[in-house]
C-alpha cells in the first residue's frame, strides 16, 4: 500500500507541478488578447517623453525577479510599519513606475482582474529591450502578483563591489548560471550609475592603491572628475556605456579595455569562462542578443511568491 501510496504521490506531482508554474506565452489568449501590446504602447509613450525609461524598467524587472520571484514585490509601497523594497537601500536608480500604472490602468478597463502586475513588468522590460534597439522576444506570462515586500531583502541582491565568486552565488541561488551573469550584465549597455555605486574603484580602493588598476587610467580620470573625492552632488554619476540608450554590445567591449563602471563588470574578466563569454559577446551581437535572451526569459521565470491579480500595482488586493 505504502509502495502504491508513493507511487500515486510521485504521478501526481509529476503531473500537476508544472501546470501550476509553467508560464505560457498565450497565456491570456482568451481572456485579454492585447495585452502585449497595450503594455508596449505605455512603455513607447513614456520612453518619447523620457529616454531613461527603458533602463528603468529593464532594471526594475531584474530586481523584482530576484527577491521572491517575479511577483511584482518591488511595486508595492511601503504601508504603516512595513518599509517596502522600493524603499530599500539599492532603490537609488529605480524610477518609471508611473509607467507599469498606465498600463495597469488600461489594461484594467479592457479586461479587469485578469493580467499581473509581474507580468506588466516583464513585458515592459521586453519592450524596452526592443524599443532600445536590442531583439524582440515572446513573453511566456501567467506570473501572480505577491502579497509580500520588505526592504530588508533588498540585501538579498547583488552588491556593484561583488567579486566573481559572489556573483556566481547569488545567480546560483537562483538557478542562473555563469553564462547567464554575463548575458545579464549586459543590461549595462542602457542606463546611468550613481557616483556612490563605483566610488570604490577610484577612492581609497586599496590601502596601497587609491585606483582600481584594472581601470584604464584616463577612462579612471574622468571618472574621478565626475565624481570627486567626499561627492556631495546629489546626482552625479555617468552612463553605462558609450551609447546609453542604445542596446548594443559595447558594454562587452569597453569591459575589455578597462572602461567597466562597477567591480562586478570588471568581476566577469576574473574567471575564464565568464572572460571566454565577454569576448564572444563583444566580437558578436548576435550571439549576445541569443544568449541575452535565453537569459532573460529564464531569469523573468523566476516564480515563486505569487498569490494573486492585483487590482493597483501599487497595494495588495
Ligand atoms: C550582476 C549583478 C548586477 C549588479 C551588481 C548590478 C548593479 C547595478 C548598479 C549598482 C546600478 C546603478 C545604480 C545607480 O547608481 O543608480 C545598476 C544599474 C542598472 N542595471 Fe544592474 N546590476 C546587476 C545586474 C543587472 C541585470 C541582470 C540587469 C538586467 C538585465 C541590470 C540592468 C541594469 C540597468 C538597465 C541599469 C541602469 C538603470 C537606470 O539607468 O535607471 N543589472 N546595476
Ligand atoms: C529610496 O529609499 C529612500 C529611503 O531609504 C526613500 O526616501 C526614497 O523615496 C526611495 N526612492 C524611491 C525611488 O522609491
Ligand atoms: C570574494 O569575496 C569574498 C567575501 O569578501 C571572499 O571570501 C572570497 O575569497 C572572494 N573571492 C574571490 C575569488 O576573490
Amino acid at each position: 500500500m505504502a509502495a502504491i501510496a508513493t507511487v500515486m504521490v510521485v504521478i501526481t506531482t509529476m503531473h500537476f507541478a508544472p501546470l501550476v508554474s509553467a508560464l505560457n506565452v498565450n497565456y491570456y489568449e482568451n481572456t485579454c488578447p492585447h495585452v502585449d501590446s497595450i503594455v508596449a504602447t505605455s512603455v513607447h509613450h513614456a520612453t518619447m517623453n523620457d529616454k531613461t525609461v527603458p533602463a528603468a524598467l529593464l532594471r526594475m524587472h531584474f530586481h523584482d525577479c530576484f527577491i521572491r520571484g517575479c511577483d511584482a514585490s518591488v511595486l508595492l509601497e511601503s504601508e504603516g510599519e512595513n518599509k517596502a523594497e522600493k524603499d530599500g537601500p539599492p532603490n537609488i536608480s529605480l524610477h518609471a513606475f508611473y509607467v507599469i500604472d498606465n498600463a495597469k490602468k488600461a489594461l484594467e478597463e479592457v479586461c479587469p482582474g485578469v493580467v499581473s502586475c509581474a507580468d506588466i513588468l516583464a513585458l515592459a522590460a521586453r519592450d524596452a529591450v526592443t524599443l532600445s534597439g536590442g531583439p524582440t522576444w515572446d513573453v511566456p506570462k501567467g506570473r501572480k502578483d505577491g502579497r509580500i515586500s520588505k526592504a530588508t531583502e533588498t540585501r538579498q541582491l547583488p552588491a556593484p563591489t561583488f567579486n566573481i565568486s559572489q556573483l556566481q552565488q547569488t545567480f546560483s541561488q537562483r538557478s542562473l548560471s555563469l553564462e547567464d551573469l554575463v548575458a545579464l550584465s549586459g543590461g549595462h549597455t542602457l542606463g546611468f550609475a550613481h557616483c556612490s555605486s563605483f566610488e570604490n574603484r577610484i577612492h581609497k580602493f586599496s590601502p596601497k592603491q587609491d585606483i582600481d588598476p584594472s581601470l584604464n587610467p584616463s577612462f579612471a580620470s574622468s571618472l574621478r572628475s565626475i565624481c570627486p573625492f567626499d561627492n556631495k552632488v546629489r546626482n552625479a554619476g555617468t552612463s553605462l556605456d558609450s551609447s546609453a540608450t542604445l542596446f548594443d554590445n559595447a558594454y562587452y567591449k569597453l569591459l575589455l579595455q578597462g572602461k567597466s563602471i562597477f567591480s562586478s563588470d570588471q568581476a566577469l574578466l576574473t574567471h575564464p569562462t565568464t572572460k571566454a563569454l565577454v569576448s564572444k559577446f563583444a566580437c558578436s551581437p548576435q550571439e549576445f542578443e541569443r544568449a541575452f535572451v535565453k537569459s532573460m526569459i529564464k531569469m523573468s521565470s523566476i516564480t515563486d511568491g505569487g498569490q494573486e491579480i492585483r487590482h493597483d500595482c501599487r497595494f495588495v488586493r
